[in-house]
């Protein structure tokens, strides 16, 4: 334990270059001396079963926001709940700085995944349980964790120097998980409050435990659900069988034609919107370590499979797909029952990446699935969550605050990375608040997000919070 609090204090003296950090070491040294308090905290939020997803957890979501507004506030910031029609906002504002200052508008949420299957868990959800170094609870990465790390690192700096050289506005929301519904509404009207020179989320991964990484997409998605009805009823399938279309045979089929043979999506006009990246980036994603091998064998497939013509990274973060997240049908109980039934379901979604919007996706994917359905059954689509993809201008005098405090946290460059993952608020906030967004994120490939056993690593925790302290300094010059 005691090991990589020096190195956060080490790696910062060490690097310290002539910037604004005269005031560091007090910083530092606070959050080193109150890390096992940080950590409890964490840990109380963490028990707080914030699941944006179920009604009956709403009141525990609120529970969950009012924890991180006391604790904003116990950090120095003014903060407020304000009502949505769903979860409530949590905002914090610290504008001390002046108004020729600029302003940082720090965006994270509250709300989590559902924990299932709980069988799975080795230590349960929302029982924080620290092993081999690592958090590990339902939040702890996405994004309980990583927001917290940010009010941390501003109390840091308001206990210690009791200013910042920036205003800073956090953000939290308690409904990312199910697709922000009530965000976009709640930035139109509050527009000159979020008014900020730059965006800061950290909500993303690092390329891997050694490389501290700035993001510069993410993808869009799609998300649909599928139904497919047939007769008035489930049916004996040797009485029937063969006489009518089962709904099943047909969902299949339908899916089946959703890919062609070499990896790409086989839906007329899907790829006539996707932009060809910049020789840059692609130069950039190709010189980062990969190994295919390694990745497989972490993954336990036998051959990584996708779009033909793309390496792995290209596939997940420049290129677009389309998945089956899950499958209804029939009976699936113990043994075998002979039966058609009379109605099956999957959801699908479509990851986006620039320029592809997921409206034109829905309506390509509707006019393919009309397309391709065998006679005799009914097919409904909804969609359930939209979301567009972005694409950073990773250049200006933010970017290289970022880049350094990073760099002197961590001990290493920081390297540029794309996102498979969506954060369909990302782009609202970059039109409608002018302002470039920056992804820092420190969770880790492999940190189980939405999976059985999500973790943090302990020493991103800490690192962070210094990383942060120091950004924000940074981010006036
Ligand atoms: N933090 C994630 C997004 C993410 C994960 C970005 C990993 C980059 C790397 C976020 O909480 C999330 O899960 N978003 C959802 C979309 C939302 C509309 C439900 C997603 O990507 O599935
Ligand atoms: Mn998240
Ligand atoms: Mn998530």
């Amino acid at each position: 334990m005691g090991n990589p609090r020096t190195h956060l204090a080490n790696s910062l003296h060490l690097h310290s270059l002539p910037l604004s950090i005269a005031d560091m070491p007090e910083v530092l040294t606070f959050i080193e001396s109150n890390l096992d308090r940080f950590r409890a905290e964490l840990y109380e939020f963490l028990r707080i079963p914030s699941i944006s997803a179920k009604t009956e957890h709403a009141e525990d979501t609120r529970r969950s926001a009012q924890w991180l507004a006391d604790r904003m506030r116990d950090a120095g910031l003014e903060v407020e709940i304000i009502e949505t029609p769903g979860h409530p906002v949590v905002l914090g504002e610290w504008r001390g700085a002046g108004e020729a200052a600029p302003t940082v508008l720090v965006y994270g949420h509250y709300d989590v995944q559902p924990p299932e299957p709980l069988e799975e868990w080795v230590s349960p959800p929302f029982e924080p349980n620290e092993r081999d170094g690592r958090i590990y609870a339902r939040g702890s990465a996405d994004d309980k964790g990583q927001l917290y790390m940010h009010i941390k690192a501003l109390e840091a700096l308001l206990t210690t120097n009791g200013s910042m050289p920036v205003n800073v506005v956090v953000l939290a929301e308690g409904e990312e998980e199910t697709g922000s519904p009530n965000l976009v509404p709640f930035v139109e009207t509050n527009l000159d409050r979020l008014a900020c020179d730059v965006v800061l989320i950290s909500d993303t991964s690092m390329f891997s435990e050694e490389l501290p990484s700035l993001g510069f997409s993410l993808r869009g998605l799609a998300y649909f659900e599928i139904h497919v009805s047939g007769a008035r009823s489930d049916l004996h399938s040797g009485e029937y069988g063969g006489a009518i279309t089962n709904p099943g045979n047909a969902l299949a089929h339908i899916l089946a034609t959703l890919h062609d043979k070499k990896g790409r999506v086989a839906i007329e006009g899907f790829y006539d919107d996707v932009v060809e990246w910049d020789s840059k980036t692609r130069a950039q994603i190709e010189s980062l370590p990969h190994s295919d091998e390694q990745y497989r064998e972490e993954l336990g497939v036998k051959k990584l499979n996708g779009e033909h013509g793309f390496s792995t990274l290209e596939r997940l973060w420049i290129r677009p797909t389309c998945d089956v997240n899950g499958l209804l049908c029939g009976y699936t109980g113990e043994g075998a029952k002979t039966v058609l039934p009379n109605h099956a379901m999957a959801k699908v979604s479509f990851r986006l990446v620039p320029n592809q919007t997921d409206g034109k996706v829905r309506d390509l994917f509707e006019k393919h699935v009309q397309h391709v359905t065998p006679e005799g059954v009914t097919v409904q689509i909804n969609e359930l969550h939209g979301g567009r993809p972005w694409k950073a201008s990773v250049e200006g005098r933010y970017f290289e605050a970022a880049t350094q405090a990073l760099e002197e946290a961590f001990g290493t460059t920081p390297v540029l990375m794309g996102s498979g993952g969506s954060i369909p608020i990302v782009v609202e906030f970059e039109e409608r608040l002018s302002a470039p967004v920056m992804l820092v994120g420190f969770s880790l490939p492999g940190c189980n997000l939405h999976a059985p056993n999500e973790w943090l690593p302990v020493e991103n925790f800490e690192r962070g919070i210094g990383a942060l302290a120091l950004l924000y300094q940074k981010l006036a010059n």
